[in-house]
C-alpha cells in the first residue's frame, strides 16, 4: 500500500514523521510523494493554537473527494489523523467523516498493524481504529529516522514536557519528560556524521531539560560536538529555567556550537508570567539575556511571546515592550493567546481581552521587534560570517541561500559551491529578516 504523510506545526513534528516513515518502510509499505497514488493519508498534526486545528480541518475537507473516489474504485482509504491533535481531540476526531485513524504522538509503532486493521476491505461498517495512550518511555529507541534533507539532521533527544506553563497544551499531547541515553544519542550522530550530514539540530520540548544517568544537557551537547565530521550543532526548544553557568560555557567554548539561543519570554510582566506559572521574573530574564551576552559576545537571541493572556493590562504590556527593547532580541514569533481546552488557564482564568486589543498589542510589538531586527542586522554589514549553504533561493533566482551562525537567513549571488558547504560571505545589506552579501574568495598568496 501507498502512503502519503503530511507535517505540520513544529520540528518535533518533522522530526516524528521521519520516525513514521520509518516504521513505515520496514512494515514494508511505500512512501508516495503524489496525494492522488495513496491509499493511505496520513496528517501530522499540531495543537498549540486554534489556528492549527482550523488548518487541518479544512485539509480534512479538501480531502472528502478524494475518499468517496477511492472507495469506489479501491473499496478502501484510510485518512489518519496522527500526533498532538490526534492526541489531544482523540475519539473526537472520528466525528470529521473522513477520519478513520487516530494515533497519538507516542503510538507511532502500532501504526502498520492500525492501518491493516482499518484497511480491511469487505466489511459492512467502516473500520475505525485509535491509538493515542501517552507513555512514558518511548523514545523510539532502535528506529532509525527517515531522513530527506541531506544538510541539516533533526536528534530528538527528549520528549515531552513537565513544566506545565498555564496556557500550553504540550504537557497533554506530548506527556511527561523522558530523555534519551547519551550512547544512544551519540551512535546517532557518528552515523549521520558518516552520512555527510554537516549539522546537527538536538531536539525536545524541553531540551536543556535533558538529563539522563547524571549526564546534562551540558554534558551531552559537548559530547555531539565532539564527534568528528559534526560541523554544527543547534538545539531547541530550551526553558529559560536550565541555562547553567555550563552550558553557557559550552556554547561559548565550542566554536561548532551554534552561537544562537532561543530564549523563550513570553511576557514581560511579573504578574502574567505568575500566572503563566513561568518560574522567572522580569528582572531575572534580562539578567540572564545579559549574562548570556556577556559570556557569548557575538550570539542571536531569539524568542517567542504571548499577548492578550487573560487579564492582561496596558501596564502588563508595556512591560512586555520594555523587556524586548532591553534584551534586543534578533527576532521574535509572536502569538495572540489561544485558549487551549483543558490547559490550567483554560479552567481558570477566562480569555478575557478582547480581539480588537489582542490585534492592537500584537501590532505594537511586531512595529517594535521590526525596527530591533533591522538594527540588529545592520549593525553586521561589512562583517564576513561562516555561511553553511542549504541550497538555492527560492525569493531571488539566481541566488543561493543559507544560514549564518546565528541562524539568520543569508542569501548570496550563486557560488560554485554545494548545500552542506560552509563558505565566508561578505555581508554588504540587510532587511528585517535576511542578510544579503557575497562570497569572498580566500585571498591567494604567492610565496617566491
Ligand atoms: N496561545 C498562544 N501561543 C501559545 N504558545 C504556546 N501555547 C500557546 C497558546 N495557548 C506559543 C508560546 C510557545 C510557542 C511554541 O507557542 O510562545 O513558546
Ligand atoms: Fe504543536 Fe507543540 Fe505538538 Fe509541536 S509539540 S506539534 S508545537 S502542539
Amino acid at each position: 500500500m501507498n502512503v502519503y504523510l503530511e507535517t505540520y506545526g513544529c520540528q518535533m513534528n518533522v522530526s516524528d514523521s521521519e520516525v513514521v516513515r520509518a516504521v513505515l518502510a520496514n512494515a514494508g509499505y511505500s512512501l508516495s510523494s503524489v496525494i492522488d497514488e495513496a491509499d493511505v493519508v496520513l496528517l501530522n498534526t499540531c495543537a498549540i493554537r486554534e489556528n492549527a486545528y482550523r488548518k487541518i480541518y479544512g485539509r480534512l475537507d479538501t480531502l472528502r473527494p478524494l475518499r468517496k473516489k477511492m472507495q469506489t474504485e479501491r473499496g478502501r482509504f484510510v485518512v489518519g489523523l496522527l500526533g498532538c491533535m490526534a492526541q489531544n481531540m482523540k475519539e473526537a476526531m472520528f466525528r470529521h467523516p473522513v477520519v478513520n485513524l487516530v494515533v497519538g504522538p507516542d503510538n507511532y509503532r502500532a501504526l502498520p498493524e492500525l492501518i491493516s486493521k482499518v484497511s480491511k476491505t469487505g466489511q459492512k461498517k467502516a473500520q475505525r481504529e485509535i491509538d493515542a495512550d501517552l507513555s512514558e518511555y518511548e523514545t523510539y529507541q532502535g528506529i532509525d529516522p527517515k531522513r530527506f534533507d541531506g544538510v541539516n539532521a533533526w536528534v530528538t533527544v527528549m520528549r515531552g514536557c513537565d513544566n506545565f506553563c498555564t496556557f500550553c497544551v504540550v504537557p497533554y499531547t506530548r506527556g511527561r519528560e523522558r530523555s534519551r541515553s547519551l550512547d544512544d544519542v551519540l551512535c546517532e550522530v557518528r552515523a549521520l556524521a558518516a552520512q555527510g550530514f554537516r549539522q546537527v539540530t538536538l531536539l525536545g520540548q524541553n531540551v536543556n531539560s535533558y538529563h539522563a544517568k547524571g549526564v546534562s544537557f551540558a554534558d551531552l551537547i559537548t559530547a555531539v560536538a565532539d564527534v568528528p565530521g559534526v560541523e554544527r550543532v543547534r538545539f531547541t526548544s530550551p526553558h529559560p529555567k536550565d541555562f547553567p553557568e555550563s552550558l553557557l560555557e559550552a556554547i561559548a567554548v565550542h566554536p561548532n556550537i551554534c552561537n544562537h539561543i532561543h530564549l523563550p519570554l513570553q511576557s514581560g510582566s511579573d504578574r502574567i508570567l505568575e500566572l503563566m506559572n513561568r518560574t522567572y521574573t522580569q528582572d531575572e530574564f534580562i539578567r540572564l539575556a545579559k549574562k548570556i551576552r556577556r559570556m557569548i559576545p557575538d550570539v542571536t537571541l531569539t524568542t517567542d511571546i504571548i499577548v492578550g493572556f487573560p487579564t492582561e493590562t496596558e501596564a502588563d504590556h508595556q512591560d512586555t515592550l520594555t523587556t524586548m527593547q532591553s534584551v534586543e532580541f534578533d527576532s521574535a514569533y509572536i502569538f495572540k493567546y489561544s485558549e487551549r481546552k483543558g490547559t490550567i488557564a483554560s479552567k481558570k482564568f477566562p480569555d478575557d481581552v478582547k480581539a480588537e486589543v489582542k490585534t492592537r498589542r500584537i501590532v505594537q510589538l511586531f512595529d517594535a521587534q521590526h525596527e530591533i531586527s533591522l538594527m540588529r542586522n545592520q549593525s553586521r554589514i561589512g562583517l564576513t560570517l561562516p555561511v553553511l549553504i542549504e541550497g538555492e533561493s527560492d525569493k531571488r533566482p539566481g541566488f543561493q541561500m543559507g544560514k549564518s551562525d546565528g541562524n539568520t537567513t543569508v542569501i548570496f549571488p550563486e557560488t560554485s559551491h554545494h548545500p552542506g558547504e560552509i563558505i565566508p560571505i561578505e555581508i554588504t545589506d540587510v532587511t528585517t529578516a535576511t542578510l544579503l552579501g557575497h562570497f569572498l574568495p580566500k585571498p591567494v598568496f604567492i610565496t617566491l
